[in-house]
């Protein structure tokens, strides 16, 4: 059945290959861990311990006061090149939203495995409860699971998928869906502003575009500092709202060949550019890589919300970008790109890489 904006239900991006769940297998071992979650190379990237490198913040009301806008302004652009990355306040969601989300999210992964598991990914699908990006069977694997849903546009909501438990769970997050959706919005339209675009112009791609919410599990692990929650990757879809629900850290991006700890601000959104936007801006603005580490005795718990264009939408640079300078990205439809990255594994910027035309 064709719906909405070209996105088609029974239209197969392909899935991943299930693998075992983490959370009962945390709960399971006490000291040694399958071999497939060891990841040697982690010993030898260093992380940065300079307190004084941070994500920039922005405060997304000070956007819209005329005293503060302009100085504002350039700081989310400089965030926008610099580091891909910054933590936005003041940003309007009232926190009740945030708070509901968090608590029935963390309630969802409390329940026993096999209520869990009714909502378990589908072969071929990336939605519902499990993993994502395994694509071999030698492949090595992170140390969390997800609860994966599209949210927008709402006829792409597979609502067998959602939890029915906790039962204020599907309401929870269409408020939440909505009010993350307004706020990239707005953002979208400063970004354009920032990129001396007409500010309707990037959010025109994005409006009835798609949602889509990962709720990351990460379990505590015995080995912690030999495994990854998530494997380094940047985000294949346009602009990423994250919050991280409880007090673990754990997120870490790439500055300067360094693993750099972001520290989340109560009640801020952590937002990132992802490749589609790098794209989009030609290279103006940059996906950064990043990863999540585990914890040794605690449990981390996270929710990220990525945005896409509209499925109708070209995947390349924005003409007007490209009028005085070339295009230094391919464009190729939006279907086309995204069957690209569910087919590839996480890997750093591979994918991005392969969007570009001049390596
Ligand atoms: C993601 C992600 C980081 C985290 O889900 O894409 O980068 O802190 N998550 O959970
Ligand atoms: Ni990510």
């Amino acid at each position: 059945m064709e719906i909405e904006n070209g996105i088609s239900e029974s239209f197969d991006y392909g899935g991943s290959l299930p693998v075992r769940n983490v959370q009962d297998l945390a709960a399971k071992i006490s000291d040694e861990i399958p071999q497939r979650y060891i990841r040697p190379e982690i010993q030898v990237d260093s992380v940065s311990y300079d307190e004084r490198l941070e994500i920039p913040v922005v405060d997304l009301s000070r956007l819209f006061d005329q005293q503060f806008s302009q100085l504002e302004m350039a700081k989310l652009h400089q965030a926008c090149q610099e580091w891909g990355f910054f933590q936005l306040i003041n940003h309007g969601v009232a926190d009740e939203v945030i708070e509901r989300m968090k608590a029935d999210i963390d309630e969802f992964f409390k329940l026993p495995l096999e209520e869990k598991m009714a909502h378990s990914q589908p072969p071929n699908s990336i939605e519902g409860y499990g993993q994502a990006f395994v694509v071999s069977d030698d492949q090595k694997l992170d140390w969390g699971d997800m609860l994966f849903l599209m949210a927008r546009p709402i006829p792409a909501r597979k609502m067998s998928l959602w939890p029915t438990h906790p039962p204020s769970f599907r309401n929870t997050l269409d408020k939440y869906s909505l009010e993350l959706e307004r706020v990239e919005i707005r953002l979208l339209g400063l970004m354009a502003q920032n990129l001396g675009l007409d500010p309707e112009k990037l959010k025109d791609s994005f409006v009835d575009g798609a949602q889509g919410v990962r709720m990351n599990y990460y379990p505590p692990c015995p080995q912690a500092d030999k495994v990854l929650g998530i494997s380094p990757h940047s985000d294949s879809t346009g602009l990423t709202l994250l919050v991280q629900v409880n007090e673990v850290q754990g997120l870490q991006i790439r500055k300067d060949g360094k693993w750099v700890p972001v520290k989340p601000i109560p009640g801020a959104f952590i937002v990132n550019i992802g490749d589609v936007l790098e794209i989009l801006s030609n290279g103006v603005y940059r996906s950064i890589e990043h990863r999540a580490v585990i914890n040794t005795e605690k449990e981390r718990l996270s929710i990220a919300a990525f945005h896409s264009p509209a499925m109708s939408t070209a995947i390349g640079p924005l003409p007007d970008l490209t009028k005085d300078s070339e295009a230094y990205y391919k464009t190729v439809s939006n279907k086309d790109y995204v069957k690209f990255i569910i087919s590839s594994k996480l890997d750093g910027k591979s994918t991005l890489d392969a969007m570009k035309l001049i390596k």
